[in-house]
């Protein structure tokens, strides 16, 4: 049953301050939807300053058995934030505070609405580096990195988010409030329930603070672009840059020529005049402590390939301009999803091997569709491919599309989320990746944490 908009106000206004009530009549349309593209009405937002508000707000919200939908930065790509009939929104924005960053445990103790390239920015100050990167850097908050333990371009050197937090805050359905801010490595003392909260999408707790990782800053990067002619050449390559450049190598993303043709055609992103053959190109990025032998390490690996290999083309950035514009290729990924718009988009797992095989396959099948828009690409080196295809407005054929990629994913033992989680976009085919025995466990979790589902209510999963 819903809540009277005043009985709302009423419980609710009180944990908050002035600015903290927005009943849905006067919501803004950035409240509504995220990246997805789909769209809800919350009853109202709420918009806590601090841990406290959020405890006591979840706390009332679970008094009156009130759904409540966390929002951050609202670029996640699986409708998760989209705010469903009878939601109110719980909007962490507002805790944007970076608390401290300690030089000497290398940490930074944030609030859950930090944005990511705020934080950058300010630990690239202090000679620090946070390492988890995405495009949607300039949105995206902390909370939801954390939320959905989100990816990006330098997985293979530093992890995902997960391996970036030593400590966490969260706060439960009920408004308890869990400290676990530590800032040592090592923490043993029985379960790391933490964890459990990290990729959660917000279905089990609301992550409030938390503790981060800093890496020391990088002051050498090197990027080149190289096209390759056969899938073979591109897992060589990955196994040449592994060998060579050892911890160095911070980014292998591939992309195949439906996506690079079209960014690079369509859009006119890259450096001007660049003319690539080849059916792979890649983007390789190293990253070090010492600039002329790690430039000299960098091109003496890629020039080893190349004798190997006399049919790859190199493009080597020469300066920071260059570097942006080799990046801001495979940075289009958003807006050439948009213009090909509306679209399918898949962040499958699979193994390396299979790749080839299978995107061949899956581009036939398309094509027999008649779905000849395709964009394929992603981050190689951890196994993580992004295909997007440009689908018509008939939701039977988006439908047929999707089942068609988790169907075939699922038959190779690969996820259907790499990175960007399940949200309600995926939950449908959840089980072609994970038995039923392990989504056991997850409803037993969810159930624990949450028993009358108020938090991110029928993300995920679905209770009875
Ligand atoms: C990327 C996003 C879509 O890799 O995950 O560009
Ligand atoms: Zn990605």
């Amino acid at each position: 049953m819903m809540i009277p908009i005043e009985s709302l106000r009423n419980a609710l206004a009180p944990c908050l301050d002035a600015q903290g009530f927005i009943p849905g009549d006067q919501v803004q349309e950035r409240y509504c939807t995220d990246w997805s593209g789909a769209r809800g009405q919350p009853l109202a937002v709420l918009r806590p300053t601090n841990s406290a508000q959020v405890a006591e707000v979840m706390r009332a919200c679970h008094g009156m058995r009130q759904p409540v939908v966390v929002q951050g930065g609202m670029t996640g790509l699986v409708g998760s934030c989209v705010p469903q009939a009878g939601e109110v929104v719980l909007s962490l924005e507002r805790l944007n505070q970076i608390e401290e960053i300690d030089l000497i445990s290398s940490t930074a103790t944030v609030q859950a609405g930090v944005c990511l390239q705020t934080l950058q920015e300010a630990v690239e100050e202090k000679y620090l580096f946070f390492p988890v990167d995405i495009g949607s850097r300039g949105s995206c908050h902390i909370g939801g990195l954390i939320a959905t333990n989100a990816g990006g371009n330098r997985v293979l050197r530093y992890g995902m988010t997960r391996q970036s937090v030593r400590g966490l805050e969260v706060v439960l359905a009920d408004g308890t409030l869990i400290n676990r801010m530590g800032k040592a490595i090592k923490d043993n003392a029985g379960f790391d329930t933490k964890q459990i909260f990290i990729g959660s999408e917000g279905t089990l707790g609301v992550i409030t603070r938390a503790v981060l990782a800093l890496e020391p800053l990088p002051c050498a990067r090197q990027s080149a672009l190289i096209s390759l002619d056969g899938f073979g050449a591109v897992t060589d390559l990955l196994w040449h840059c592994k060998n060579r450049l050892g911890p160095r190598l911070s980014s292998f993303e591939v992309m195949w020529r439906d996506f690079f043709d079209f960014s690079v055609g369509k859009l006119k992103r890259g450096p001007p005049g660049l003319n690539l053959s080849g059916t792979h190109v890649v983007l390789v990025e190293a990253m070090g402590m010492d600039s002329a032998p790690d430039e000299a390490l960098f091109l003496d690996a890629l020039s080893g390939f190349s004798d190997q290999h006399p049919a790859c083309e190199m493009v080597l950035a020469r300066s920071m301009a260059d570097a942006q514009a080799i990046w801001s290729i495979r940075e289009a990924a958003g807006e050439a999803a948009q213009a090909v718009s509306p679209w399918a988009g898949f962040d499958v797992s699979l193994p390396i091997a299979d790749m080839p095989v299978w995107v061949d396959g899956i581009h036939t099948q398309l094509r027999s569709l008649d779905l000849t828009q395709t964009q394929t690409y992603g981050h190689l080196g951890d196994g993580n491919l992004h295909l997007v295809v440009g689908v018509t407005t008939d939701p039977v054929l988006k439908a047929k599309v999707t089942e068609l990629v988790h169907s075939t994913i699922g038959a190779l033992g690969g996820s259907i989320s790499g990175e960007h989680g399940i949200g309600f976009a995926k939950k449908p085919h959840l089980h072609l990746c994970r038995s039923a025995a392990d989504i056991g466990i997850m409803k037993q979790l969810k159930h624990n944490f949450d028993p009358f589902g108020l938090l991110n209510p029928g993300r995920v999963l679905d209770l009875p």
